[in-house]
């Protein structure tokens, strides 16, 4: 097999010092790719990108930018020869989204034309995109298929359904673009080697980072948001998955992009729904720590239960989940017990 040493190419991860971005770093570094990392910190630690040095014993270029500026994003293109681009740089806070309209936007939509532009100028074609389950809204039915009905109901989804519009109707227009389009379930967990992870800024909005800091003393209980939907315990149910394995599916993403020509959008979950008192009681398990909470009223806009039908990945990419829900906290616990506040 390939030795690290190998280059199998360079990739642009925009938003690589962020949490999805710093583990996919990591596996294309040892992978033998060669990664460039271009990020403005909006939402991340420098810290990130020594640690990713660390944990792999090679160095990715750091280059401290917003990619919604041209001739910044430019310099980095003309700086290194890029051969595929993975783009994880957006703002990703549904509620804060509700509230700055504009900025969610501005920065997703605008970063997103400013690196494809870029690409278009230096002739690189082979481009990665994060995007999420909460393209499909309140879904009909259980496990959700690519197929399925699209809509959003706040303005952050409403950037990754736009996005993907925008997507599809570049490679309609340039057949030669290769455009893999992920759609992620919910990502959790952290690197194994416990020097990266989820680093959330003030509360956290979601449940696992939530649930880690509770149970490192750093808050006092969690707040279930609904014990009252038609779930098998009345709390939310969803598709958590490791992101050591999402990390992975992007690799085998741009392997397919690599070998074939055509452009796909895909599920990556792991098929399986767990529900919030379940992803408590795990985290208990895994942390020995006790977690306290109480069920309030549900969260606007939540949804009783979303899992995916991760079948599409497994038949395009040869890629599945590895992890469950026992070693995502096990991870998520040993980052945050041995980060409790984060990357400083
Ligand atoms: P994150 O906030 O940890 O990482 C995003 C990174 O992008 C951050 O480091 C931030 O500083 C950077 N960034 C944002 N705007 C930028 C700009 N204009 N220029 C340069 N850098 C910029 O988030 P994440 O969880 O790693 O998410 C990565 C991607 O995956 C995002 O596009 C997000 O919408 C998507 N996604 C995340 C989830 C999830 O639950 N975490 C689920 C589905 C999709
Ligand atoms: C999970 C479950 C909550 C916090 C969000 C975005 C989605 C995607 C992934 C980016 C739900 C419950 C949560 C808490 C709780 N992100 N919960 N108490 O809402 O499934 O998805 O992140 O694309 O777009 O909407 O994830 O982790 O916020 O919630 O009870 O303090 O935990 O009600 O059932 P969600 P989450």
């Amino acid at each position: 097999s390939m030795q690290a040493t190998d280059t199998r190419g360079t990739v642009l991860v925009t938003g690589g010092a962020g949490f999805i971005g710093a583990h996919t770093a990591v596996e294309l570094l040892e992978a033998g790719y060669d990664v460039v990392i271009a990020d403005n910190l909006v939402n991340s630690k420098r810290e990130a990108i020594a640690r990713i040095a660390a944990i792999t014993g090679r160095q990715p270029a750091f280059h401290e930018i917003d990619v919604s500026d041209p001739s910044a994003v430019d310099k980095v293109f003309t700086t290194h020869r890029i051969d595929a681009v993975i783009h994880f740089a957006a703002l990703k806070a549904v509620g804060e989204s509700v509230a700055k309209p504009l900025a969610y936007y501005r920065n997703n939509i605008d970063s997103l034309l400013t690196v494809l532009a870029a690409m278009q100028r230096h002739g690189v074609r082979q481009f990665v995109f994060s995007s999420s389950a909460t393209v499909y809204g309140d879904p009909h039915c259980v496990p959700i298929l690519e197929h399925f009905p699209l809509s959003a109901t706040n303005p952050y989804g409403q950037t990754k359904l736009l996005a993907e519009r925008i997507l599809a109707d570049i490679v309609k227009a340039e057949p030669d673009w290769r455009v893999a389009t992920l759609r992620y379930f919910n990502p959790v967990g952290a690197h194994p080697s416990g020097q990266i992870g989820e680093d959330p800024q003030g509360i956290p909005n979601n449940l696992m980072p939530y649930i880690a800091q509770v149970a490192v003393g750093r808050r006092e209980s969690l707040r279930v948001f609904g014990g009252d939907y038609p779930t098998p315990d009345g709390t939310g149910v969803r598709d958590y998955i490791h992101v050591v394995d999402l990390a992975r599916g992007h690799l085998a993403a741009l392997a397919r992009l690599e070998t074939k020509g055509d452009s796909f959008t895909v599920n990556l979950g792991t098929g399986r729904g767990y529900s919030v008192l379940e992803a408590v009681a795990a985290f208990e398990q895994a942390s020995g720590r006790s977690v306290p909470y109480e069920i309030v009223a549900r969260r606007p806009g939540d949804i009783a239960t979303c899992y995916a039908d991760p079948t599409a990945a497994y038949e395009m990419l040869a890629w599945r989940a590895e992890y469950g829900l026992e070693r995502m906290c096990v991870d998520q616990w040993r980052w945050q017990s041995q980060n409790p506040d984060g990357l400083g």
